[in-house]
């Protein structure tokens, strides 16, 4: 019954803000592996806190990835007598244009009335690329931008699924495999320790910058995303998790 379901989720909920030393965690029913609308559930939670944090002027920083993309599919406008901004985290990470961090910015910025500043970087980048591109003026302004974000919504993902699908080299395949990378977000692949396995080399924000930033909300659920969820939770710093019931279960019990 429905009670008793919402009795059993608020008790995941405590455990897994337990195992995961969490402050935060709202778990919404279902399993996003096979069911695309609990990624948009999940993106209505992550709107609905939003609302509860957002300040005029703020910067809100997203990544990309299908599960960020469904939150900007649900975006409704925020609390329009406020300016703010939306950026990208990061470059464009190898992915397909629906799935990149610009292309979702500037959707949930006209979804939301806010306004959006984008960052066209190829990548991933060489060495040199990067350091000529660090010097541009209009690039070192919008990443001025993104480090200071006040708020960082971002996915998680499985670190060979990822990699698979940003078309990464055979060699850093074997990299990965060899170092046992399991979770991947922000363009770091890390291992089940939290350790960094790989990064991949691209413009705007770094774990480390994280620590400096108010609100960060990770959105990641599926019954397949477990172990990665609890190898990121390793290394990076998060204020609320946002997950899905079968992903709880499978982290608490898998
Ligand atoms: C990518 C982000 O675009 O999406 C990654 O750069 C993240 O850091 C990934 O791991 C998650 O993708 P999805 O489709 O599982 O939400």
């Amino acid at each position: 019954d429905f009670m008793g379901e919402l009795k059993g989720i608020h008790v995941l909920r405590e455990r897994l803000k337990e195992k995961l030393s969490l402050d935060k965690v709202i778990i919404v029913p279902g399993n996003s592996d096979g069911q695309e609308w609990v990624k948009q559930e999940m993106g209505k939670a992550c709107i609905a806190y939003l609302k509860s944090i957002i300040t005029a002027n703020n910067t809100i920083a997203v990544t990309g990835g299908s599960t960020i993309a469904a939150v900007a599919d649900v975006m409704t406008p925020l609390n329009k007598e406020e300016d703010y901004l939306f950026v990208p985290a990061r470059g464009a990470l190898g992915e397909k244009v629906e799935n990149q961090a610009t292309r979702i910015a500037e959707e949930m910025a006209k979804k939301s009335r806010g306004n959006y500043s984008l960052l066209y970087v190829p990548d991933p980048l060489s060495e040199a690329a990067y350091k000529s591109l660090m010097e541009e003026p209009s690039i070192q302004a919008i990443v001025s931008k993104i480090k200071q974000a006040d708020i960082v919504l971002h996915g998680v993902g499985d670190a060979l699924k990822m990699a698979n699908r940003r078309k990464t080299p055979q060699h850093i395949l074997d990299k990965l495999k060899e170092n046992e990378a399991i979770s991947e977000a922000f363009g770091y692949y890390f291992d089940q320790d939290g350790n960094t396995v790989y990064r991949v080399r691209t413009v705007g924000l770094h774990l480390h910058d994280l620590n400096e930033i108010g609100h960060v909300v990770t959105i990641a659920g599926g019954q397949s995303k477990a172990k990665a969820i609890a190898s990121y939770f390793e290394a990076g710093k998060s204020d609320l998790l946002i997950t899905d019931e079968a992903c709880a279960r499978e982290i608490l019990e898998g």
